[in-house]
């Protein structure tokens, strides 16, 4: 972890509404710091004003009052911008293009030419395992390869900063983990990431910090692991636990006093069971 990548400063954002102009206030005087080099989560109920903070930080949207910066640079300046790459919640992407043909093109845009942009192309369709569909058109690849591609045309440029709005959803457990750890290793690589998510649990299991919006406003933040601890509470699980060794351990705490016991038997998540069932085909379609 090191500096902020991101700053908000009493950044309120208002929209007028309808015939008369009425005021609907979207984001108001949040307060946040994204330290760099972490997977950040930015959660909150539907209308909690997630987008609209994505938007800000990536410059496509103005706020109202405050202050965002993206390294110390103010959002929407060219130098803000390029340190920023971008997955949209419905991405649109010409589907009679080819993967690469996408990445390329996209490449050419940020500047990239010749040579050099058709080695980052091939390196962004590696590092997101697309490399054996890239020749595809568009309009073939599932749910999960356009997420991919998504992520590939976001990286292209080398941004500091990856803002992802809900990029899991509609992912299969499978699709969802593999792109997680993609996620990871470029959080390892020292890539700051940005995302806005419902799914709770995937987002403890990977983000290092969340910020939990409520109506425009922070209702709490902070570092996961301090957020979701309670030290008031142990929870033991035992292995291979057979009745009778069962019996002994609640004996054992009986008489040493440990009355309020909650007494479960193990659960497998349901999307451990999902995995470990599809296993023997678990291969990578995009690989074939
Ligand atoms: N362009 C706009 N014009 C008017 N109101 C808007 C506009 N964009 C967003 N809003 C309003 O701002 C509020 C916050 O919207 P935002 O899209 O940021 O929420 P969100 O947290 O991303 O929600 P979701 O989880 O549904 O994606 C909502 O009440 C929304 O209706
Ligand atoms: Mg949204």
């Amino acid at each position: 972890m090191g500096e902020s990548a991101v700053q908000l400063r009493d950044l309120t954002r208002d929209f007028s509404i309808g015939v008369r102009g009425y005021k609907l206030r979207a984001l108001d005087k949040l307060n946040l710091e994204i330290p760099s080099q972490t997977i950040f989560g930015l959660l909150g109920p539907n209308g909690s004003g997630k987008s609209t903070t994505l938007k800000i930080i990536l410059g496509l949207l103005k706020s109202s009052s405050g202050d965002c910066r993206i390294f110390g640079v103010p959002a929407g300046d060219r130098r803000a911008r390029s340190q920023i790459g971008f997955l949209p919640e419905n991405p649109f992407f010409y589907q009679f293009l080819t993967g690469r043909e996408l990445v390329c093109f996209l490449a050419g845009i940020s500047g990239l030419r010749g040579g050099i942009r058709d080695q980052r192309v091939e390196e962004v369709l590696n590092a997101v395992g697309m490399s054996a569909s890239a020749d595809h058109r568009i309009r073939t690849y599932s749910k999960g390869m356009l997420q991919r591609i998504g992520l590939a045309q976001a990286l292209v440029h080398e941004p500091e900063i990856l803002v992802l709005d809900e990029p899991m959803s509609g992912l299969d457990p499978l699709g969802t983990n593999e792109f997680l750890e993609i996620l990871k290793s470029l959080r390892d690589q020292g890539k700051t990431v940005l995302l806005a998510s419902h799914l709770l649990s995937r987002v403890e299991e990977i983000c290092d910090e969340i910020a939990i919006l409520d109506k425009g406003s922070l209702v709490r933040s902070g570092s996961v692991h301090q957020i979701v601890q309670d030290n008031s509470r142990l929870i033991l699980e035992i292995e291979d636990c057979s009745p009778e060794r069962e019996q002994r351990v609640l004996e054992i705490l009986r008489t040493e006093g440990i009355h309020s016991l909650q007494v479960r038997k193990g659960r497998t998540r349901l999307d451990e069971v999902f995995l470990e069932a599809i296993k023997p085909s678990g291969k990578n379609e995009q690989q074939e």
